[in-house]
């Protein structure tokens, strides 16, 4: 039987100290840290997102600043806005929801917004320092993995880290904080040969291909950490992850359940890195 890492906890205990942090912010300064957030189109998934990171906000005592603006915006529009915003001292996070409508250019987007302002940590800037180990910002969902990690107790250094998946948002930066703790990283993807073989050599494994249940138990070592990053639905329209909790949970050590895992872990970062950047901007040291 696992330990289950409950994110729902390990998230809610987070946001309690940051909202002592911030509550300290503003009585020392009156500073309120203040996030942008900006939808473009009726991406109902995104919609809720957007709504919950308000709602993040609200319970934190940030400023939220919410532009929802039509499916037909123009790559111009959008990037005026991000100007202004880039320059608005009360603004001090800037995010952009993915995925944009098709006809706007993401990459130029996430490039134009200033970096000392992108919580997202996606502009290349961002990217770059994650990579030397010199960063302000952690991309979210990476953020969360390893606050769970930590608050496991699971050391990472020596140990074998197994991450499926290799996106710019997940894959490449988890495997970059797992060396940084001195993991022996390995990246595994759709082409990787061997994938059952090098996943039961992990024992951390972290998981984040988007495939319902794609991680069965004879991919698994006995005892390993089985991180789950993938949100999916299943056969019956249910939520499942990435990984086939089902047969996997008595093989593992620790194991994250979806929902409740790395789900509730990223938007709780994504203030953390809110909190951060108005500290930054404003001189205020962590
Ligand atoms: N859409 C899905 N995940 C994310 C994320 O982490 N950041 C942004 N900006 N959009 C997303």
């Amino acid at each position: 039987m696992a330990q289950i890492i409950s994110g729902k906890a390990v998230s809610a205990s987070v946001r309690e100290e940051l909202k002592k942090e911030t509550a300290a912010l503003i009585e020392s300064s009156g500073i309120y840290p203040g996030l942008a957030v900006i939808l473009v189109g009726n991406d109902p998934a995104s919609q809720v997102y957007v709504r919950n990171k308000q709602l993040a906000c609200e319970e934190l005592g940030f400023h939220p600043f919410e532009y929802k603006l039509g499916e037909n915006t123009t790559q111009e529009q959008l990037l005026d806005l991000i100007n202004v915003l880039n320059k608005d001292p009360k603004v001090h996070g800037i995010l952009v929801q993915l995925p944009l409508p098709d006809h706007l250019d993401e990459q130029s987007v996430l490039y134009s917004i200033d970096p000392a302002k992108d919580v997202d940590a996606f502009h290349p800037m961002n990217v770059g320092r994650i990579m030397i180990g010199s960063y302000s910002f952690l991309p979210c969902t990476p953020a969360g993995v390893m606050e769970l990690l930590d608050a496991s107790g699971i050391e990472i250094a020596g140990k074998n880290c197994v991450v499926v998946g290799r996106s710019n948002i997940v894959g490449k930066p988890m495997s970059m904080l797992l060396l940084q703790r001195s993991g022996t990283v390995t990246i595994c993807h759709s082409k990787t040969k061997n994938l059952k073989e090098v996943c039961a050599e992990a024992d951390i494994l972290v998981v984040a291909i988007g495939k319902p249940k794609f991680i069965t138990a004879d991919m698994v070592k006995e005892g390993a950490v089985v991180i789950d990053v993938g949100i999916n639905r299943d056969e019956n329209n249910k939520l499942c992850g990435d990984v086939d909790y089902e047969s996997v949970e008595p093989k593992a050590g620790y194991i994250t359940p979806v929902p409740g895992g790395v789900g509730p872990m990223t938007i709780t970062m994504l203030m953390k890195n809110t909190l951060r950047a108005a500290k930054m901007q404003n001189g205020i040291e962590d």
